[in-house]
Parts: C-alpha cells; structure tokens; sequence
C-alpha cells in the first residue's frame, strides 16, 4: 500500500479508524472522509504523521462527494483506491420502521458508494489503473430478518459491485467486494447486541476485519465473505433459500422481540 493514495469513508467510524491505521503504517496516502469533523480529526491526530488528508462530508449530498474527490485529486495528486465503508445499519420491525430511515439507509449504504465510485473513474480510466471497494455485510447475501431495509441496501451493493467489476474488465480498474460478518462497533444498538447474544450470533472485533479487509484489498480479491460459517451459509443460501428459510425461523422468532423495542 506504500505511495497508494487512497480515498476512505467511514473513516472515523469503528471499522475505518482501524483500517485507516493499518493503511497510514504501510505508507499510503489518505484522504479520510466522515460525517463526524472532531472524530475525524481526533483519527488523523492519532495517525500522527504527514501524508494524512481529512474531509469532513455527508456523503449523501452530491457537493460533499465533489469537495472529497476534489481534495483527493488536489492533494494527493490521484487516486488509486476508493474505500466505500460508510454506513448505517437499522434494526427493527420493517413495517413500523420511519420512512425516512428507509430512505437514508439507500442513501448512504447503496447510493452514495454508487456516485463516488461515478466521480472517481473518469481519473482512474484515465490512468488505467485504480481499485474501488465496497464494504458490504453477510446481510447483502442472506437477508436477515429485522434488517430488511440494510439488507436490500448491502444486496444492491453487491449487485452494483459484480456488474461494475464485469463492466470494467477490459480496463486497469477493479472492483472489490467485502462482507464481514457482525462487528462489534457503535453501528449496531443496544438492542442489536442483545439480539445478537440471543440468538448466539458471531461477533468479531474491528481491528481484526480491518486487517482482513486491508489483506482482501491487497490480494484484489472480486468479492470476499468474512468468517466461518458465514461464508459457508452465503454459497448454501444462494442455492437453497427455502433450507435457510427453515433453519432461520427459531432465532428469527427470538429476534423478534428485541426488533419490536428497537422500535
Ligand atoms: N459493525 C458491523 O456489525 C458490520 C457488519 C457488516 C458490515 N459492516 C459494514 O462495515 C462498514 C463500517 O461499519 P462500522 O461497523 O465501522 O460502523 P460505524 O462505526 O458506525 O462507522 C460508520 C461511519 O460512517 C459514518 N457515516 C454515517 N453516515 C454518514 C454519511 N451520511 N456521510 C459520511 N459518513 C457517514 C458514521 O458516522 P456517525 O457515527 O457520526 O454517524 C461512522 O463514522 C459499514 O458499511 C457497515 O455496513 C458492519
């Protein structure tokens, strides 16, 4: 990664600020992006030294996507890797769910990835060389119960990202897809976890998926399920839905009632 200037969202988030480090002590060249300005700075103060850009922006309003990219260009002199790890994950009965979190999950998860990953490839065409990568969830391949809205944003990612790699595939751009698992980070509520520990769901702490994403991007993996039996329940889902449909149905029932509090 030494010398790749690259731009990452979600950067003062829980995942982000480990991959941003893991980046910042390879040598590459960041311009880290939030929507949060003090915890991004707070990010870059902690990374300690030059070559560290920051940008705070919503990355739901197209002027804060230009402004980022903007400063990529300008001060990094290119871009090589664009990082999509923005993100929010609601939890709750979809039926009572507000509208307008509906909405914004689209936005930021799906929507915006889409426009940033538009706005950098005429530079990368141009070099005929760069990365983007969309960090998406086991919830964009198995879709979860109580995470209806989330789950079809990260299922829209996926397909964004396979059509895109395959679009590209006569250029120097590719396109990454990587799906943890369940993260301990502030993204997930109080009721998340304790649905989680209900239901007896696998939980990973963030510095080490940032170290499996950083490692994924290396290797410029096409699209990389994180943990096991996860990954092994994607590949089983794809071919037999309604076996999972069966095997879901007890813990989707125990998960229900941390849902309705979530409100
Ligand atoms: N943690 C998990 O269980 C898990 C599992 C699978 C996949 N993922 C995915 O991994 C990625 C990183 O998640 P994480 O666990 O690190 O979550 P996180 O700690 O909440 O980090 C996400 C970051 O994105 C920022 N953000 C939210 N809306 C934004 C917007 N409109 N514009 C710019 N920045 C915005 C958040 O800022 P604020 O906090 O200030 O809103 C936060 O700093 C997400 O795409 C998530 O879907 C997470």
């Amino acid at each position: 990664m030494k010398g790749k200037r690259i731009i990452l969202t979600g950067a003062a988030g829980g995942i982000g600020t480990h991959i941003a480090r893991l980046l910042s002590a390879e040598g590459a060249r960041l311009c880290l992006t939030d929507i949060n300005e003090q915890a991004l700075q707070d990010v870059r103060q902690a990374l300690g030294r030059d070559g560290v850009h920051t940008v705070a922006a919503n990355i739901t309003v197209a002027d804060d996507r230009q402004k980022v990219v903007d400063e990529a260009l300008r001060e990094l002199g290119g871009i090589d890797i664009l990082i999509n790890a923005a993100g929010i994950n609601p939890f709750g009965v979809f039926a009572k769910q507000d509208p307008g979190l509906i909405q914004k999950t689209v936005e930021i998860n799906t929507l915006a990835p889409m426009l940033l990953a538009r706005a950098v490839l005429p530079s990368m065409l141009e070099q005929d060389s760069g990365q983007i990568v969309n960090i998406g969830s086991t919830f964009g391949s198995i879709g979860f119960a109580w995470f209806s809205a989330y789950s079809a944003s990260k299922y829209a990612l996926r397909g964004f990202s396979q059509a895109l790699r395959r679009e590209l595939a006569e250029t120097g751009v590719a396109v990454t897809y990587i799906a943890p698992r369940a993260v301990r980070t502030a993204i997930n509520s109080q009721e998340v976890y304790e649905m989680a520990e209900a239901v007896k769901m696998n939980m990973d702490e963030p510095d080490a998926v940032a170290e499996q994403i950083v490692k994924s991007i290396r290797k410029g993996d096409k699209e990389c399920h994180l943990g096991f039996p996860e990954s092994l329940f994607v590949r089983i889902n794809a071919i037999f839905p309604g076996l999972v449909d069966r095997a879901v149905r007890k813990q989707n029932r125990k998960a229900h009632k941390h849902a309705e509090k979530a409100g």
